[in-house]
């Protein structure tokens, strides 16, 4: 079995090198099977998700105890894997250091007396390093500085909250399939298979100890899927009435699409520019034994796929900075840069602008983003709204547990970080 801080350690190097992790994984894992090298994947991506969770502080930690700089990457990449297991509580340090030393041997055997030395000298001094490093913002919530920031600009009573909830492990919340099930006898499977869950919608319950997506009773089946809280909301908000003709015009992977067909019987048109993200709307609407008119292609200033047909309402959920998911997607949080934040209001409102001609007088659009920040939300939508005359604002109203400030949602236990604005068209 190959050493799981190693693998983890080659996972983290490419993300400092600015892949995301994704790839990386994919990368480390697809080298390890082609060399027929035994891997834990689970344990692995564990160890690597915490890391990255917490590599602020080891950061700070590594500037404390290592006077010059870490020559080699992998090195340095394994100090942090090894320095968050041993803040952590649950790993025994003895065999954290030992493992440590043994995958230092393995990237140059040279180096592994000094990774020892690190990890010695962190255990004796981590109570004195850790008050310390609470005195320096980026060390302490373990995010970029100008992150940390702006969100303290934008939410001046909630930055810290918010903050801290996005170095926390997600809820897996699932939503069900009112045409298969209904939300009393879901749970109780769940009671039977012995598994603790809180209901928070007519649809939609969070369980308590996180589990594999297939041990989940009834996913094979169709029965249920997972999805975030505040992105269930997003069928009730968009107003669907019964016999509409809908447009899902940012679907993969179908998540809101299969929501809506769920939701309301109902004339569904999925439209994304991916290929391979095609497929998982296919996949998720066949899982779920639902129908919607999928359609690979691109909306824009041309939309060639569109018949000329009218929408009664469109669901416009764009692609951003993923600034209100980072728990879900720990690495946003090391690789976005402010700069990325205009490029994507820029493509968010030409977006916006593609889909307007395809809504019927009277009908209405729903934007949405999984960010917290205003340039990607609120600005798009006060410019929208300036250039086209015929866009009106309506007034959103959320369910009493979505926490939120205007059309801002607040990442918390129960949901993620999205924003919504509903526009009609007079
Ligand atoms: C935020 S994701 C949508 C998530 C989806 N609504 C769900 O709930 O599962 C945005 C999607 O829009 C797609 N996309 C980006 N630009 C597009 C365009 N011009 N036309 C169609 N799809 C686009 C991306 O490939 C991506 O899959």
């Amino acid at each position: 079995m190959q050493n799981s801080q190693l693998m983890s350690a080659k996972v983290l190097e490419k993300l400092l090198n600015g892949s995301n992790l994704d790839k990386s994984f994919d990368a480390v894992f697809n080298s390890s099977k082609s060399k027929s090298i035994d891997i834990q994947e689970s344990q692995i991506k564990a160890l690597t998700y915490g890391s990255v969770r917490f590599l602020g502080k080891s950061r700070f930690i590594i500037d404390q105890l290592v006077k010059n700089k870490i020559e080699n990457r992998t090195v340095e990449c394994l100090i942090h894997i090894a320095l968050y297991q041993l803040s952590q509580e649950k790993f025994n340090n003895f065999t954290i250091v030992n493992q440590a030393v043994d995958a230092a041997k393995k990237i140059d055997f040279r180096k592994s007396k000094f990774v020892n030395a690190i990890l010695r000298n962190y255990l004796r001094s981590k109570d004195d390093l850790h008050a310390l490093l609470n005195q320096e913002q980026v060390a302490k919530f373990s995010y970029q500085n100008w992150w940390i920031n702006k969100v303290k600009i934008e939410f001046k009573n909630d930055w810290e909250e918010i903050l801290e909830i996005g170095n926390q492990h997600p809820p897996l919340t699932l939503r069900i399939n009112k045409r298969k099930i209904n939300i009393e006898k879901y749970s109780e499977t769940l009671i039977n298979n012995g598994l603790e869950h809180q209901i928070i919608s007519n649809t939609g319950l969070i369980i308590k100890n996180p589990l594999n997506i297939n041990d989940i009773p009834g996913f094979l089946e169709g029965n249920i899927s997972v999805q975030d809280f505040g992105a269930q909301i997003a069928t009730e908000l968009l107003d669907i009435k019964r016999d509409q003709k809908i447009l899902d015009a940012c679907a993969a992977p179908g998540g809101k699409t299969c929501n809506i067909v769920e939701y309301a019987n109902v004339d569904v048109t999925a439209l994304e520019i991916d290929e391979i993200r095609v497929k998982k709307i296919v996949d998720n609407l066949r899982r779920l034994e639902l129908n919607a008119n999928v359609i690979h292609g691109e909306l824009c200033n041309d939309n060639l796929w569109w018949d000329g047909e009218h929408f009664d309402r469109i669901l416009l959920d764009v692609p951003c900075s993923a600034s209100g998911i980072v728990r879900r997607h720990v690495d946003i949080k090391w690789l976005r840069q402010m700069n990325d934040l205009k490029k994507f209001s820029e493509m968010q409102y030409l977006l916006l602008k593609s889909a307007w001609p395809l809504l019927k007088c009277g009908g209405k659009l729903l934007y949405v983003t999984c960010s917290i920040f205003s340039n990607e939300n609120r600005d798009v939508m006060e410019r929208f709204k300036k250039d086209f005359i015929d866009a009106n604002e309506i007034e959103l109203i959320y369910p009493n547990n979505i926490k939120h400030i205007k059309n801002q949602l607040i990442p918390s236990e129960n949901h993620d970080g999205l924003f919504y604005a509903l526009l009609e068209k007079n």
